[in-house]
Order: structure tokens, then sequence, then C-alpha cells
């Protein structure tokens, strides 16, 4: 979703400082840019704006006046269609004050009305434009914090919105839902929607809580509450972070970066935080009924750690889609337990569920690899993922750093942790062998075969069951190839009328016991005309194409995933298209 990047100090490149933020901020995904600087070329009041429908690519803001202030958002298109008119940063009557905004004015047509007939002009479809003539009309009687902060109260809906006014040289901010964070420099300050793309400049950072309203200006930050106005303490962290992570190295996409990253990843869950790690399996022990909720990909980890509770700690655990989970959570009691999967923090579907669960006076437990985030501050019980900047929005990484530490807690509840770290130390072994060129190569010979196919099938079952489901979102994602995943055993159930001659179809078969049984699936596609794809510890004459995996034990299940990764990776890299960036998505989704 939409990424934001303020800057205001003594540099006076402030407009290109600000583009190459949205470049940072790009794997958000969007679908037009904009940046205003003050320009000084009038009264030094006014302000300059550039906003295009597209990537931003090469493009440049040489065209924009220099100044020591501007303000850039990357729109993902929600009130109104996509064109260089409905491109944020929105200007009021006086062409003094700009605003960009992430999130939905749910009463946007009753404030429309409003502003209307007290003379205000708009030119574009956005609820946001109506947002900034809204505090022009508040500015004329009182000062800018309280003009956006009185406004804002009014927006109905989560939202996130920057204004900057040039007659005062200052940013106002205030939000409800999406990230917005503050980065204090020396006589200069910034604002952006990830503390990432700040630390090029300062890992000085503050998250902004919702229902705070901040002012920023050069010298100057203060942080207040939305609901009165009343002025709050500003404690500023010191992000560890390091910048380089959040660049591609030597790789041609962050997607297969981040996909090369997983052995480390998962090195360092299984020595790192012990202790965080056998206090949270603690709480899951106690807990009367623990619910595990994600969206997408989190979700399959979810539907995993269900299997994966089962099979090593002998305890029933339950899972829901994020989405789904507000439906059917009546049943919830200050004992159950919720712990929401995500790797940004930001989804909204999952905070509106925690928020949910959380009315029920339940104790909200977080897997999230973004600190900071509204997860991250809403959840009483959280341990950060720590797979570090996953930019890529096909998300890989942080899928197979939930997958260990749902292993290592339920074996730390079984009292056979070392088992686990064994295995997992197998899974490490089993991970070079499959990112080594030679495996590689055959990931791509098997892509040469099957990338001009419209339909692939992908079966699982028990654990590997939600490793056929990511396999095909992986695949989905990055290719645009319909996959569907399903459960085995539910072949012959319906989805076999959909099997015919050549048409793909993967296979997990690990080494536990549902390998027989799927073997059965196998050859039932096999004999439709399936093209059988094994993805399995040892080979069988029933594939048509074999890509061997090694026998982890229950940990299988993680190299499994990662050759499905590989597979989404390299048939989208062979239809041409960007992995990182697919049409449509969004690194988090932050509206409904
Ligand atoms: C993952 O490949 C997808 N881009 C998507 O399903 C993602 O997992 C989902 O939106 C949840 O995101 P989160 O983990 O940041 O909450």
């Amino acid at each position: 979703m939409c990424g934001i990047f303020g800057y205001i100090g003594v540099r006076k490149d402030a407009k290109d400082i600000v583009l190459n933020g949205l470049k940072a901020l790009e794997y958000r995904g969007y679908d037009s840019w904009g940046v205003a600087t003050i320009d000084q070329r009038i009264s030094g009041k006014e302000i300059a704006i550039k906003k295009k429908v597209g990537k931003i690519g090469n493009a440049t803001v040489s065209d924009l006046p220099e100044s020591g202030m501007a303000l850039g958002h990357t729109r993902w298109a929600t009130h109104g269609g996509v064109s260089d008119i409905n491109a944020h940063p929105h200007l009021d009557c006086s062409g003094k004050l700009a605003i960009i905004h992430n999130g939905i004015i749910e009463n946007y047509d009753e404030l429309k009305k409003e502003i209307i007939k007290s003379g205000h002009k708009l030119i574009s479809e956005t609820d946001t434009e109506v947002a900034i003539h809204m505090i022009e009309e508040n500015y004329k009687k009182i000062g800018l914090l309280e003009a956006v902060r009185q406004a804002f109260n009014r927006f109905e809906g989560l939202n996130a919105i920057i204004v900057m006014d040039g007659l005062t040289q200052t940013f106002v901010a205030a939000k409800s839902g999406s990230p917005l964070v503050i980065g204090k420099g020396k006589d200069e300050n910034f604002l952006a929607s990830d503390a990432h793309a700040i630390l090029p400049y300062t890992n000085r950072i503050y998250f902004i809580e919702d229902g705070e309203i901040v002012s920023v200006s050069s010298r100057k930050i203060s942080v207040h509450s939305t609901k009165d106005g009343s002025q709050k303490e500003v404690k500023f962290n010191k992000v560890g972070w390091d910048i380089n992570i959040a660049d591609k190295g030597k790789f041609p996409y962050f997607m297969l970066k981040e996909i090369f990253e997983q052995p480390k990843v998962i090195e360092d869950i299984v020595n790192n935080n012990e202790k965080q790690i056998e206090q949270f399996s603690d709480l899951i022990k106690k807990s009367y009924g623990t619910y595990l909720i994600g969206s997408g990909t989190a979700s399959y980890a979810c539907l995993a750690g269900t299997y994966i509770f089962s099979r090593i700690a002998k305890k029933h655990i339950n899972w829901a889609a994020a989405s789904e989970f507000g439906y059917s959570a009546d049943f919830l009691t200050p004992k159950s337990f919720v712990i929401a999967l995500s790797q940004s923090g930001e989804t909204i579907d999952v905070i509106d569920a925690v928020k949910k669960a959380k009315s029920h006076g339940v104790k909200i437990g977080a897997l999230v690899n973004v600190l900071g985030s509204t997860l991250y501050r809403l959840s009483d019980y959280k341990l950060l993922l720590g797979a570090g900047v996953e930019k890529a929005v096909v998300s890989t990484k942080a899928f197979s750093a939930k997958l260990t530490y749902l292993i290592l807690l339920a074996s730390i509840i079984a009292g056979n942790k070392n088992k686990a770290k064994k295995e997992l130390d197998k899974v490490i072994i089993s991970l070079e062998e499959i990112l080594s060129d030679a495996y590689l190569i055959k990931i791509k010979k098997l892509v040469d075969i099957i990338y001009k196919f419209r339909d692939i099938y992908v079966i699982g079952r028990g654990l590997s069951y939600p490793i056929a489901l990511e396999t095909a979102l992986k695949i989905k994602e990055a290719s645009y190839i319909h996959a569907e995943g399903f459960a085995a055993g539910e072949l012959k159930h319906g989805v076999i009328a959909l099997i015919e001659n050549g048409i793909p179809c993967i296979a997990f078969l690990p080494n536990d016991e549902t390998y027989g049984a799927n073997l059965a699936g196998a050859m039932e596609m096999k004999a439709r005309g399936g093209y059988i794809i094994g993805i399995s510890y040892k080979p069988h004459e029933v594939f048509d194409y074999y890509l061997p995996v090694r026998d982890c034990g229950l940990s299988s299940i993680i190299p499994l995933v990662i050759v499905g990764q590989l597979l989404g990776y390299y048939l989208s890299i062979k239809r041409g298209l960007d992995p990182d960036k697919p049409r449509n998505l969004a690194k988090s989704v932050t509206v409904k």
C-alpha cells in the first residue's frame, strides 16, 4: 500500500531526497506517484507539484524548484481512479497547503458537500482532496495543528495524513491505522511510512501511534493527542537495522535475494532469543484455546501451525484467515490467546481481527517482522521474526521464519527442543543443496517445460497441505499462472475433473505417513494425462520430473516450500514479469 516520504531541513535538494525515499518504498505497491516542494519562485510560500501515473522508474524532479521542504507519495488507488489528477499530493485553494493520505475517509460524501457549500473547488475524484479543503477552512480561524486535528477527528475510517504548510514550513501528520514514522536528524527531520526508508539519513526513529498528531519543522518536533490536542513526550528509538540489507546486492530481484537469505534467517532464529521463545511457548501451553490468525502467506503458516502443534505438542490449536476470524470469534474469552502472524504488522484484516479479539479481553501474541508496526504495538507478547527487511511483495523468508518459530514453540511444549534444533540444522543443509547452481538449473529446466500453461495443480496432505497452498500462491502472485493448491484427498471429490493431458501437477511427497496416499493421488492425475512433478525425498517412476528434497523429518516442510518459492520466482522471470512488484498487489494491505 501507499508509500510516504517527507523531508524538512537545511538541505536544498529536498525534492530529490523525497523522490529517492519513494523509490525505497516502491515495493509497497502503487500505481501513481507525486512530489510537492516549496516554490521559492513566487512568494516562497506556494507549493509546486509534479505527479504522474505509472512507476517512478527513471523519473526526475529536476523541473521542480529547489527548496528545504518536500513531500512525496506513491498511491495505490482506492477512492478515485488511476490518473495524474487523482495522484497525491493535493493542494487547497490557496496553493500553500498540500496533503498526502493513506486510507479511506468513509464519510467522504458528507464532507464533500460541506466544503463545496463553503465555496471550495475540487478537481479530483479523491477523498484526500476533500480533506485538504476542510483543513484550509479550519486554518482560516485556528492554527495549523488544531486545524488538522479538528478535521482529522471528523474522518471516519482508518487514515494517515501529512499536511505540508508553505506558510510556516511545517508538516502536521496524524494517523489512525497505516504506519507513519518520524526520523530525527541534525537540523533536518523526516516522515515516512517505513522506518528503513529513513535509515540512510538517521536511525533515530519515532513510531507515531494511532491517536497521535505530530508537528514537524526543521528544528522542532512535537507530539499531541488527536483526541484533545494535549502534548505528549517524544521518545526516539535508535533502530539498529543495517541499511545495506535493504538493497538487492548481487541479486536481480529482492525476491531471489530474500529466498537466499533463508538459511541465515533460520539459523539466527534457532540460535537466538531462546528465552523469549520459551516464555511465548509457556503462554500457549497455559492458554485455554490458542488461535493463529494471518492473511495470505501468513494464513498458510497459521494452518501449518495447527499440524505442527498437533504432531509435536499433541496440542489443539485453531487457525483462521484474519479476514474471516471476526465472524466466528464470539466464543473468545479472556482465557483465550490469539496469536497474529504478520510480516508487515500492518495488514488491516489482521489489525481488525486483533482489535476484535481485544474487545473480548483476549491476550494478543504476535509473530511479526517489523519493529514498531501497528501489530507490534497492539500486542501484549511479541516475537520479532528477525527475517530482516522483506521488500519483495511476494513473501518468502518471513514464511519460513514463521514455520521455524512454530516448530520451536511446539517442541518446547513437548520438551524436545533439541530434537527440533537437530532437524532444523538438517534443514539448513538441505537449503544449501536446493540453493546450489546445479539445483537451480533443474528448476529452470522444469520452468522451460511448464511456463506456458494456464493452470498448474499442487497437491499436499497433512503438513504438506499448507505447503501446497503456499506454493500455489507463490506461482499465482509471481507468474500470474492460475495455480490451485489443495489437499490431495480432495482430488477425487472434484478437482480431478480438471486434469487434462500435459497439465503440470506438482505433488509434495515428504517421508511421512502421507507418502503412500499422495503417491496414489499423483498416479490418479497421471492416469488422466497430468504431467507429474514429484518433490520428494526419493524418486519414483510415476514422476515425469523429479526435484529431490532431503528428508528433514517434520521440518521438511521448509525446504519443500522453498522449492515452491523458487518455482514461482523462475516462472515469473521466464514470463518476463517483475516478481518484486506483481500487478495489483501491495506489500502490505492496509485498506479493506
Ligand atoms: C505474500 O506472498 C502475499 N504478498 C500476501 O499474501 C501477504 O502474505 C499477506 O498480505 C499478509 O501480509 P503480512 O504478512 O504483512 O500480514
